[in-house]
């Protein structure tokens, strides 16, 4: 049985549990530049401590068949999404209409639907925590589909964004988020390019769910930011029927579907207090972490006002490149 606390002093010792986790036997790739040194862990880009966290819940997650895991590449709407499949969910508990009194006026989407893989450092009591949870459960993650925990087979939504889009948000939240670091646009979008981005190469994140998705349509449900955004009632529906709990036509009379899209959205978020002021959470590397890192502009396209012209089709040619022939595009 592996020992969180006592696994997690010094890096060397890290590196050989890690090595001996990652299917790779030789010693892991490295790259600087983030707020921390990157490892390659089985294939995906990731901080030491989070490589380990992964290979943690893989090895002590217990899955179960009825459980549904909200899927995203980081920056990609993971707190929207956490959003409106809880109000979704949870209607008949937690009212929409009139609600003034529903768990998203005070608590953060990141609370109400945990992540599994973090914070990083507490996977024992995390492990307990998520086991204490009723089911059905709703939970997040940031794991790339073939690091999954392998007998997880409940039914997944992913969401994804335009790389363009998740470019800017990723650099501005890596400078607000954690104190004391910054990082040139320059060099992290070098980086992003490169594929070395949390949780990265995005275009392997996005595959990996595509795939499994073409594979199984009616267990992997596949979204994208650009659409949602532009039919947000449709997206609810969508989601709805997914997570088998249907808008009746009573509530669809009702009103139902548009006041979940209102309750989950950037303006009402973004404001609440919770979302705006000083609440907080455990964050990036354990350093704390206000919740309004979560909202910044909530917008499509807004990557027009960062990259030039080089940039943008520099990015949009290793992209196609990178998912040419699997059906999917930006
Ligand atoms: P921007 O930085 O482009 O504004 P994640 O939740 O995966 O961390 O993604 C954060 C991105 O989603 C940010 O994008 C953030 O502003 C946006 N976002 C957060 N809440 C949202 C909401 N309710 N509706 C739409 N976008 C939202």
């Amino acid at each position: 049985e592996l020992e969180a606390d006592s696994v997690l002093t010094g890096e060397e010792e890290d590196e050989s549990l890690l090595l001996s986790m990652s299917s790779s036997s030789n010693k892991l790739q490295t790259r600087e530049g983030w707020w921390t040194t990157f490892v390659l862990y089985d294939g995906c880009w990731m901080d030491r401590q989070a490589a380990m966290s992964v290979s943690l819940v893989r090895a002590q997650f217990v899955p179960r068949d009825d459980d549904v895991l909200l899927a995203t590449y980081p920056k990609c709407g993971t707190t929207w999404l956490k959003a409106l499949a809880f109000a979704i969910t949870n209607r008949r508990r937690h009212h929409v209409v009139g609600a003034g009194d529903h768990p998203l006026i005070t608590q953060s989407p990141h609370d109400l639907v945990p992540f599994i893989e973090l914070p990083f450092r507490h996977i024992h009591p995390l492990a307990a925590a998520l086991d204490a949870i009723s089911s059905p459960r709703l939970l997040g993650t940031h794991m790339p589909h073939h690091l999954l925990p392998p007998r997880v087979g409940c039914r997944i939504v992913y969401l994804c964004r335009e790389p363009k889009d998740v470019v800017i948000s990723t650099w501005h939240f890596m400078n607000k988020v954690i104190e004391g670091f910054s990082i040139d646009f320059d060099k992290a979008f070098e980086l992003f390019v490169d594929g070395c981005s949390p949780f990265g190469p995005i275009w392997n994140h996005c595959l990996g769910y595509w795939n499994k998705h073409v594979e199984e349509p009616d267990r992997v449900l596949f979204l994208k930011y650009d659409d949602m955004m532009a039919d947000p009632a449709g997206h609810v529906k969508k989601l709805a029927e997914f997570l088998r709990v249907p808008f009746t036509d009573d509530e669809a009379d009702a009103g139902v579907v548009e006041e979940v899209v209102r309750l989950c959205s950037f303006e009402k978020l973004s404001c609440l207090p919770v979302n705006s002021g000083v609440a907080g959470r455990v964050g990036v590397d354990e350093r704390p972490m206000k919740n309004s890192v979560f909202f910044r502009k909530g917008k499509v396209g807004d990557w027009k006002n960062y990259l030039t012209k080089e940039m943008a089709k520099k990015l949009d040619a290793v992209i196609e490149e990178k998912l040419k022939g699997s059906g999917l595009t930006f």
